[in-house]
């Protein structure tokens, strides 16, 4: 593992202008940001770090990935300067029931970005898949520790930049893709993680000073599930329904015919 020095090139762009924009201008997220040319996980050197002396809003950014992991222990396939891997440790003042709003938080981030940058129309397939029509393009890992008697959060973000379809492995060849793929340019990682780090430095500044309903608002604008009918694989648990909205935790609400079942986690297909 070796930490690169400040002048290391990430794309076209010197991880020391992109530190400078937002040790400037960012309130929490990105006034620290470690980069690594090869790590096993993002995620897991966050979840190492808590327990060391390290800012608050930290973020962890890799060329690749040797382990990276995905929800629901998956891997995530994570190859050397194609895509964006990278995760943000926070330790907001938020009850364990209200973090599912970083989740929703950072999927807003990444969807927003990518519509800023792109002529993308992404959306969010409930709680954080991003989508270009039913194909995943990026994904989140929200993993929590307390140490200390203080929680925190991991906000873990894999964006599929430039990785080409025949890159990907066969088995996720038909569900994977990524914004080269749908736009056929090649973007830069470093403007795609810094337009997102600013994103999600606003909304997280909103979701501790002003709650969970705006984000709430602009999560429903950028959804893709609302109003379709789904299955939900929850566990062991599978459910069919409409979802017909998000509750004020912002669980699930599936209407499965009979009533209206709260759904927490879970993988949603879209059937139509
Ligand atoms: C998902 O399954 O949809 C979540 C994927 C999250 C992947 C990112 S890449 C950066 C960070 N480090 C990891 O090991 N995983 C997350």
């Amino acid at each position: 593992m070796r930490i690169l020095n400040d002048a290391t090139l990430f794309d076209e762009i010197y991880i020391d202008d992109f530190k400078n924009d937002l040790v400037k201008n960012s309130k929490i997220i990105g006034k620290e940001i470690l980069y690594f040319e090869s790590i096993n996980s993002t995620n897991s050197l966050a979840l190492k770090l808590i327990e060391t002396s390290h800012k608050d809003g930290t973020v962890i950014i890799a060329n690749e990935q040797l382990a990276g992991r995905g929800r629901f222990e998956r891997r995530w396939i994570s190859p050397a300067k194609k895509n964006l891997y990278m995760s943000i440790i926070l330790s907001p003042e938020l009850s364990l029931k209200n973090l599912s709003f970083l989740s929703l938080m950072t999927a807003v981030s990444c969807a927003s970005a990518i519509r800023k940058l792109t002529p993308l129309n992404v959306s969010i397939k409930w709680p954080n898949d991003i989508v270009v029509e039913e194909k995943k393009l990026g994904g989140i890992l929200i993993e929590t520790k307390t140490y200390k008697e203080k929680i925190y959060a991991i906000l873990g973000i894999g964006i599929n930049v430039n990785f080409k379809r025949l890159e990907m492995p066969e088995d996720i060849r038909d569900f994977a893709t990524s914004i080269m793929e749908e736009t056929g340019i090649t973007y830069s990682r470093a403007q795609i993680a810094l337009e997102l780090l600013k994103d999600l430095d606003r909304w997280y500044y909103i979701l501790l000073n002003k709650g969970f309903e705006k984000i709430k608002k602009e999560w429903l604008n950028l959804t893709s599930t609302i109003g379709r009918f789904i299955r939900v694989m929850s566990g062991s648990d599978i459910y069919t329904g409409k979802a017909i909205g998000i509750d004020e935790e912002g669980m699930l609400l599936l209407n499965t015919g009979d009533f209206i079942r709260k759904i927490s986690s879970g993988d949603v297909t879209i059937l139509k």
